[in-house]
């Protein structure tokens, strides 16, 4: 069962009753947190880019997708985009086309049509595939150099299998020397995970929204570095989720 509910600015989210968790953070909203916690970044640390190949993990109600789109639109005209999103829950997505969004998606309406009814939208700038399928089992199978990760799963907590170390380590076969993994989790857990996949690890911190992370396989000198070595001294038993643990 799904119920959409407004979030603090705004815009609408959605509450799963099966993971007892909503789609987005109901404090920061849901376009503010995919804009400061994901789209913001991602455009920001690929601002030479001319082509960006973006994974949105997962699909849900398609907000990071459909605002990579509005950002790149409004920012960044001549960048091409692919985006390639797995998402588990079919009914859901085909029910997108009656989603209350925010006023600014208005001009999208026609690409959320063809995702909620083909999964898919191409255009001369664009290449959006929404695969229905396990995330877990997609990241496997894919290939190619990536130079996003959108990581916007269910918590760890309540949707396990998609933070272990070993699910990160097929992101980090997925995402180039360039690329950037983009998250609201600031769990140990999930640093530990992508620290131990050789991914530096960041704090994304702002005004108006909960601290997240970022995550890169090159230094970055926007964001401050989170002294994974000194965390790790301080907490020996901390441990990266593994799929062994989790309900895989
Ligand atoms: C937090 S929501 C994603 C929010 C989304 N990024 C948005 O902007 O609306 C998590 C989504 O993960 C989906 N999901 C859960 N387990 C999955 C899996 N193993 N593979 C793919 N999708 C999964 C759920 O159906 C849900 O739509």
């Amino acid at each position: 069962m799904k119920e959409w509910v407004q979030s603090c600015d705004g815009s609408y989210t959605a509450y799963s009753s099966e993971y007892d968790e909503h789609y987005h953070s109901t404090k920061d909203g849901a376009l503010n947190e995919s804009l400061k916690k994901h789209i913001e970044p991602a455009f920001a640390l690929h601002r030479e880019k001319d082509h960006l190949r973006l994974i949105d993990i997962c699909f849900g109600l398609g907000f990071n997708t459909l605002l990579s789109l509005y950002y790149r639109d409004t920012y960044y005209p001549d960048t091409t985009l692919e985006i390639y999103s797995p998402e588990l829950d079919g009914d859901l997505v085909s029910s997108l086309v009656d989603f209350p969004y925010p006023e600014i998606f208005e001009p999208y309406r026609n690409i959320i049509t063809d995702i909620a009814t083909l999964g898919a939208y191409v255009d001369e700038r664009t290449v959006i595939t929404v695969d229905i399928m396990d995330a877990r089992v997609a990241m496997r199978e894919m290939d190619g150099e990536w130079d996003v990760c959108y990581q916007d799963a269910f918590s760890p907590s309540t949707n396990p299998t998609l933070w272990t170390r070993e699910y990160f380590a097929d992101i980090a076969r997925l995402i180039g020397k360039e690329g950037v993994v983009t998250t609201y989790s600031t769990a140990l857990a999930t640093r530990l995970a992508l620290y131990e996949n050789g991914f530096h690890v960041y704090l994304n911190t702002g005004e108006g929204y909960r601290n997240a992370t970022i995550a890169s396989r090159r230094e970055l000198e926007e964001y401050e570095k989170v002294g994974m070595e000194h965390k790790i001294g301080c907490n020996p038993n901390a441990q990266s989720l593994r799929d062994e643990n989790s309900a895989l």
